[in-house]
């Protein structure tokens, strides 16, 4: 009788637990997560001090158009060179109250938020075909509905010989028990249904390789440092950093 009373609790309070698991995660974890990039992002970023706009206002001002995809709470605004324009997109509907309205947007001053798009990163309709210099993901593609149709939709925003930064993690080596663990958890839907549709068995490498891309370089590496939920960080801690060209 306890168990069912228990078992009829969790069934009506989980889309909030849900959604409180995830936040307390995105709010938590991922904060710490960033922070570990935090060294290996700023190298990787110093690719935007030598691009220049295809846009010839942008151009003339020096300054260059961004879109991220899951920009979440702004965490790679920082890297960031002056006078940024930036389109944010992301599913969460507090993207404004964050990144605009919210305590820390003091933070942004330097970039110039041209547009916040809530939506999936799959789907780009609102942004036109080859208008953005530089599109940038970390963390974001695991959770997507589709890779492909979201690299497909990257290529088209950026201008050609624009630049795809993106930092993701990628699932652990073939024929590991940490594999298995990983298959098990994203394909039982117990992970994605707790970190956002988060699917640790996404491996991007090959789909960004294959995405028509002219040039693609990248490095693999696993962060490591103290966060307060390690099994977490231990199953999501290889990551594959890179650039592409469109
Ligand atoms: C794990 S967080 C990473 C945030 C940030 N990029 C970072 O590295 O700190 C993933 C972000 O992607 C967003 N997201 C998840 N699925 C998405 C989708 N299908 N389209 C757009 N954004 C999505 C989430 O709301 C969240 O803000």
């Amino acid at each position: 009788m306890i168990i069912l009373c228990i078992g009829i609790w969790i069934i009506r309070k989980w889309p909030g637990l849900r959604k409180d698991i995830y936040k307390a995660h995105l709010l938590g974890f991922e904060i710490e997560c960033a922070e570990l990039a935090s060294p290996y992002k700023e190298h990787l970023f110093k690719a935007l001090q030598y691009i220049v706009s295809n846009d010839e206002m942008l151009r003339s001002m020096g300054s260059i158009r961004i879109l991220e995809i899951g920009v979440k709470t702004g965490e790679n605004i920082q890297f960031y060179p002056e006078g940024t324009h930036l389109i944010g997109v992301d599913w969460n509907v507090k993207l404004g109250e964050y990144l605009v309205k919210g305590h820390r947007s003091w933070q942004f001053s330097h970039v110039i938020i041209e547009r916040l798009i809530v939506g999936d990163g799959s789907s780009l309709k609102e942004v036109p075909t080859g208008c953005v210099d530089v599109v940038v993901t970390t963390r974001s593609l695991c959770s997507v509905r589709s890779i492909r149709s979201t690299l497909q939709e990257i290529r088209r925003v950026l201008t050609p010989g624009g630049k795809y930064i993106f930092v993701e993690h990628v699932p652990e080596k073939k024929g590991t028990c940490k594999r298995w663990l990983q298959i098990a958890l994203t394909r039982t839907g117990i992970w994605p249904s707790l970190f956002g549709d988060c699917r640790l068995d996404a491996d991007c490498v090959a789909e960004i390789e294959n995405a028509g891309f002219e040039k693609v370089s990248w490095t693999f590496l696993a962060l490591e440092g103290y966060v307060s939920h390690s099994f977490h960080l231990s199953l999501s801690k290889q990551h594959v950093f890179g650039i592409a060209t469109r």
